[in-house]
């Protein structure tokens, strides 16, 4: 049983309260000098028809302390509890060393389906710096609902379909030197750059697009071939930017997966009176709701992104009867997600309840915003190349003696491209810059890698620890119990980042346990004479390793054992 639970208990048996409303009450001081738990008394003063100070100083007197408390001191209105703070370490130990790697791990969510879809890149399109949150996001949720016990289901809704595909044909028809398979993504976008500069004077290239959009829709072979190709090619490539981003999709079923279940739902949205059509576009009226209509067919009959949509949904909730499914998509899309939740409501899909919009903002580099239109794309795959780059270059600086110094500077660089984004609350704008991310002293992905490793390096000089012989007693100094409160803070800092879909929440965490872990080590000596202070203090160690690799695998990065 935690401390507050056995406080409420203590303080329901004395007062007849009930026991859930006492512990909701409890509070944490602003300074742990004061004590670990606070209770305010003029939470009682109605029933106990007495000022806060005199409830405080009776409760005081005669309530009895559970175990695992010390104290109860009473200041003022407040009666403050302080924890027997050896006893409270080694009960935090006890419960990592024996948990280990699966400490923060639960059952919370078995036998639940949770869909995460995130990244959805589009096919023949640049992977850029844009889509960086919503992979980074989505991959960090996914591995949170599954460490939650949940079955999370990474899904990669590609951008596959649609008269940009018609236009791509057109191009690479007209100007391609190569075959597709041959061709890089680049050259791809280059062609279709090309052809809207190209259209521009001669708009009939519009019409060839359009006729050849529709015969990959009828399954012409020549035109189905073509954009199979764009889409293996697209795959090939991306499929080598997750890998080293250490990113996994259960499902690449994109747009065009749909194409053949769009027809049902018009049939059900017609069936349902939620059609309407004006000048030849058949749409939901949504003016009711304050909003623009939700488009569902164009004037010439073709389908649009809202109509993959509301397919896309209603085909996750067929197939994988999700407790949860969230859409790690930016915020520019908020109006998009708002307009076809509320057609699934209409449509009377109560689950829609369980749809959500997990947006986020931009990130900028810092020479300025980004933007495809303006052919300034900053392709992710450079700012890794970058990021690992200058980090193998502070490694060599810092750790000339280092083996597997490239796999190292993979880890640490890519990780400290992750960590940029995943360190702010989602919806935060986020400005990219490399002395930011890559500076080994600040609030990093590079620091708390190295706090691991510096971790896993003290372990390792001590060559083992006996943790049935220590002394916990030496733990209750201020930087100690600061870390094992940061330690014991982990598990309930995962359930809460699932809560609110907030990854942030989970660095922040990690990294609470990284700054108080270096705290301790400049503060106490490690390697002393006594055999029981040292097993405490290499104990404490151990437990700080486990929790900062599992926050860091936890955002999305690795661990690596020396730096
Ligand atoms: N491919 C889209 C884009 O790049 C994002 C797709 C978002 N997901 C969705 N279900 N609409 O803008």
């Amino acid at each position: 049983m935690d401390h507050k639970t056995a406080l409420a208990n203590a303080l329901a048996a004395l007062t007849g309260m009930e026991a859930d409303a006492l512990r909701d009450w409890m509070e944490t001081p602003p300074d742990p000098e004061m004590g670990d738990y606070a209770f305010p008394c003029f939470r009682l003063a109605k029933t106990m028809r007495k000022a806060p100070p005199a409830i405080a100083a009776e409760l005081q007197a005669s309530l009895a302390l559970p175990e695992g408390i010390s104290e109860a001191r009473a200041v003022g209105g407040y009666l403050n509890f302080f924890a027997d703070k050896s006893a409270y370490a080694v009960s935090v130990l006890g419960k990592v060393l024996s948990a280990g790697e699966s400490y923060g791990s639960s059952h919370e969510g078995a036998g639940k389906n949770v869909c995460v879809e995130f990244s959805s890149i589009n096919i023949a399109k640049p992977f850029h710096i844009g889509h960086l949150p919503s992979t980074a996001i989505g991959s960090s949720l996914y591995r949170i609902y599954n460490t939650l016990g949940y079955n999370a289901i990474a899904i990669n809704h590609l951008g596959d379909w649609g008269t940009q595909f018609g236009k791509m044909i057109v191009a690479y028809k007209k100007w391609g030197e190569k075959p597709v398979n041959e061709c890089t993504v680049r050259e791809l976008v280059k062609l279709y750059v090309r052809f809207h500069q190209e259209a521009e004077q001669h708009p009939e290239l519009d019409d060839e697009a359009r006729f050849w959009f529709k015969k990959i829709e009828s399954g012409d072979p020549e035109a189905v071939g073509l954009w199979q190709q764009f889409k293996d090619l697209t795959l090939a490539e991306v499929g080598q930017v997750y890998d080293r981003l250490g990113v996994h999709f259960d499902s690449y079923a994109g747009e065009s997966f749909y194409e053949d279940k769009m027809g049902a739902v018009i049939d059900d949205l017609r069936a349902k009176g939620l059609l309407t059509v004006d000048k030849g576009a058949t749409m939901v009226d949504l003016s009711e709701y304050d909003m623009p209509p939700c488009i569902i067919l164009r004037s010439d009959g073709a389908t649009l992104y809202a109509t993959r949509d509301l397919a896309a949904a209603i085909y996750r909730k067929k197939h994988y009867d999700f407790v949860k499914s969230l859409y790690v998509v930016a915020y520019q899309q908020n109006l998009h997600f708002k307009q076809f939740f509320k057609v699934l409501e209409l449509m009377g899909n109560t689950w829609v309840k369980d749809c959500e919009h997990v947006n986020f903002g931009m990130v900028s580099m810092e020479e300025g915003t980004l933007s495809t239109r303006h052919g300034n794309v900053v392709y992710l795959e450079d700012v890794l190349n970058a990021a690992v780059e200058k980090t193998g270059e502070i490694i060599a600086e810092k750790s000339s003696d280092l083996e597997d110094r490239d796999a190292v500077a993979a880890a640490v660089g890519v990780g400290a491209v992750i960590w940029g984004v995943l360190y702010n609350s989602r919806i935060k704008d986020t400005t990219f810059s490399w002395s930011k991310v890559l500076n080994f002293d600040g609030e990093t992905g590079p620091y708390a890698q190295y706090t691991h490793a510096r971790c896993c390096s003290v372990l390792r000089k001590a060559e083992g620890y006996d943790a049935d012989n220590m002394d916990a007693s030496c733990l209750t100094d201020a930087a100690s119990a600061a870390l094992i409160k940061a330690i014991d803070a982990f598990p309930g800092a995962i359930k809460l980042a699932a809560e609110k879909n907030e990854p942030y929440i989970v660095a922040r965490a990690a990294m609470d346990v990284c700054t108080a872990y270096n705290k301790f080590y400049f503060d106490n000596k490690i390697m002393v004479e006594d055999p029981k202070v040292r097993n405490a203090r290499l104990a404490l160690t151990d437990a700080a390793r486990i929790v900062i690799k599992k926050g860091l695998y936890l955002v999305g990065l690795e661990a690596p054992e020396r730096m």
